[in-house]
């Protein structure tokens, strides 16, 4: 029989209870993932409390009010807090979402849990290494591409031809979608994931774009497409609300309808 064994510094281990805020009338708890490469210690999870009544309503108002009354080597990466950029995107309550979009009372719990995306190695903290998901971006070559001269002023698009980007332009690369798929977690070194396919599909729908067919081609492989299953957890959290899993199957059916 097989024996699984997780490498010892894998295990995660109780960190620091931080004292509760003086004089606060209303406290939340929230148990957060820590860890440094520069400890040579295994990641721990601390525990602080917020006072609720100094501090604003999303995941990331409280972040940022432990890192500016507590602790300041907690360490996240955030910018836009209006669910633009995606640079805050964590697990929270054992959901992939952006932390300036999540109320803290949406989860109608006494403790908020937040640990970094799944499945990808760790910066330091909430702070996930994200330089395989961008190099998939970046191989689906998700820029436009043209054989045909160009035009004096611009390459038009009608009315409808825009509307089939819906769905696909609203993408902000935050990788909740991709960290949530299994496929994607066992083989994310093959696997392009739903966030760069959704990108992908984006190009190939675009009536300016020429090069679907190459497009076409860098995806008919087994890994690089096919692994997903259309067990639809990139769908489930996208913070957006779009739905790569969709994307994904579209991009199989424009496969077979070119082979007929
Ligand atoms: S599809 Fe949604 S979850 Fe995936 S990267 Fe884009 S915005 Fe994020
Ligand atoms: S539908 Fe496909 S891409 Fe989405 S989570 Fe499932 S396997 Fe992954
Ligand atoms: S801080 Fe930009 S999406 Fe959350």
């Amino acid at each position: 029989m097989a024996e699984f064994s997780l490498p010892k510094n894998s295990k995660i281990t109780e960190g620091k209870t931080w004292p509760k805020p003086a004089d606060a009338t209303r406290i939340t708890a929230f148990r957060i993932y820590r860890w440094s490469p520069d400890d040579e210690a295994n990641p721990r999870v601390d525990t602080y409390y917020v006072d609720r009544g100094d501090c604003g309503p999303m995941v990331l108002d409280a972040l940022i009010w432990i890192k500016n009354n507590i602790d300041p080597t907690l360490t996240f990466r955030r910018s836009c807090r209006e669910g633009i950029c995606g640079s805050c995107a964590m697990n929270i309550d054992g959901a992939n979402t952006l932390a300036c979009t999540r109320a803290i009372d949406d989860e109608k719990r006494d403790v908020v849990k937040i640990y970094p995306l799944p499945h990808q190695p760790v910066v330091k903290d909430l702070v996930p290494d994200l330089t395989n998901f961008y190099a998939q971006y970046a191989s689906i070559q998700p820029w436009l591409q043209t054989v045909t001269p160009d035009p004096e002023k611009e390459r038009k698009q009608s009315h409808d031809d825009r509307a089939k980007l819906d769905g696909h332009y609203e993408c902000i690369l935050c990788a909740c979608c991709s960290t949530a798929c299994p496929s994607y977690w066992w083989n994310s070194d093959r696997y392009l994931g739903p966030a760069a396919l959704l990108q992908a599909h984006r190009w190939i729908i675009d009536s300016r774009d020429e090069a679907t067919g190459e497009r076409l081609d860098n995806l008919e492989d087994p890994f690089r497409l096919y692994r997903c299953h259309t067990i639809l957890n990139c769908a489930k959290v996208c913070p957006k609300g779009l739905n790569p899993a969709k994307a994904i199957a579209d991009i199989k059916k424009n496969l077979v309808d070119r082979q007929v």
